[in-house]
């Protein structure tokens, strides 16, 4: 316990560090805005209307947050939210499904839990916003901010400034080839055709974002999936403390990201985008990591029972619900995209000099 409390507060030096050098250099942000895709790891509230299991709108998520239950599926603030502190952003990106006019100009979050790369993921759920739909969604406000800024010139100008997180992929393998009784994905493809598909698919839907006018793109890596409380307590571990095969399983597809970065680098040299290894940033620190287990009471799927009391240490928590990070892990890998510290956690920039290029 000593060695884990010594090791977390070296990190919350470090987080506090970063927080104070960011506010010092704060009054602009450092990008005029951030649009952000992806599934639960940084919806803010896009599921809240729709009908699905996969919601997070009721106690005890939101917790600390300073405005309480709105979404998202953690104690607080998401990867996203702190990411978008760090850039400068005074306030949340607000969720696609809520955004205002006077709001899209800093940008708009598409996030939506359960939803993947590929269209049936999550479907068993409920409804969710697939990544090809967040992209649809994505041109909806690009023409409510030409006919704002009623500038064309000037708006793809601005377009380009921004920057786009897209943290999409883990509900391909969650939600759809790890049910094989309700997706037919694991009996038609091995894991290896699998991320080579998933990636080819993803790789299509990043041209679209290029095409429509994003320039600097931090793509997220996806997180050790076998480590999750929830697939540990379905497929066990083997007295492993994490189902390997499963990060066998993510392992391929975050190798075949990382080419794919190289590859849109250099197909386009007007633009940059980014790979943020999340193996690299959450690797269990120390000799006595903190252990695998939920916060929150878990429901079936995993999903914190409504209205239960958490844990009351949530800084010494690693998992909020049986698949999220809680807030405290969410300010590390935040941090560490952001700038990174050691050589693998992001390829070839972090967040930070995304930013500045
Ligand atoms: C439109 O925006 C461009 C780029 O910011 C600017 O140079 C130009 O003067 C603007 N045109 C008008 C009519 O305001
Ligand atoms: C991520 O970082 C780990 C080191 O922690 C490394 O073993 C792995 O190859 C990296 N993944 C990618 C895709 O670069």
């Amino acid at each position: 316990m000593t060695r884990e409390l010594s090791l977390f507060y070296r990190f919350f030096i470090f987080v506090t560090l970063i927080q104070v050098i960011s506010t010092v250099v704060a009054g602009e942000p450092q990008v005029p805005c951030y649009f952000i895709f992806g599934d639960s790891l940084v919806d803010s509230g896009n599921n809240n209307g729709l009908t699905t299991a996969a919601k997070a709108n009721y106690w005890p998520y939101g917790i600390d947050f300073p405005q309480g239950v709105r979404g998202r599926f953690t104690n607080g603030r998401t990867v996203a939210d702190i990411i978008g502190q760090l850039l400068g952003f005074p306030k949340f990106i607000p969720p696609y499904a809520t955004a205002t006019d006077q709001e899209i100009n800093t940008g708009v979050n598409y996030g939506s839990g359960s939803a993947g790369i590929r269209e049936e993921s999550g479907s068993h759920l409920g409804n969710r916003i697939s990544m090809d739909r967040q992209l649809v969604n994505h041109q909806t406000t690009i023409s409510r901010l030409l006919a704002l800024q009623n500038n064309k010139t000037f708006t793809d100008e601005y377009l380009k400034k921004c920057i786009y997180l897209v943290n999409i992929g883990s509900n391909d393998y969650i939600n759809n080839y790890l049910i094989p009784i309700i997706y037919t994905t694991s009996s038609t493809y091995t894991v290896e055709q699998y991320a080579a598909v998933l990636v080819q698919e993803y790789s299509q839907q990043l041209k679209t974002v290029y095409n429509l006018g994003a320039r600097k793109i931090a793509l997220f890596g996806l997180g050790q999936i076998g480590c999750t409380p929830a697939e540990i307590k379905r497929f066990g571990t083997d007295g492993k403390p994490c189902v390997e095969w499963i990060n066998d399983a993510v392992k391929l597809f975050n190798d075949e990201l990382k080419s794919l970065v190289d590859e849109l680098n250099s197909d386009y040299l007007d633009a940059r985008f980014t790979f943020i290894n999340l193996t690299s940033i959450s690797a269990p620190q120390g000799d006595v990591p903190l252990p695998n287990v939920p916060c929150c009471q878990l429901m079936e799927d995993g999903q914190c029972v409504p209205n239960s009391s958490p844990c009351l240490v949530r800084d010494l928590t690693v998992f909020y619900d049986g698949f999220h990070p809680s807030e405290i892990s969410n300010t590390l890998i935040a941090t560490r995209s952001y700038i990174s510290v050691s050589p693998t956690d992001t390829y070839p920039y972090d967040i930070s000099h995304l930013a500045r290029l």
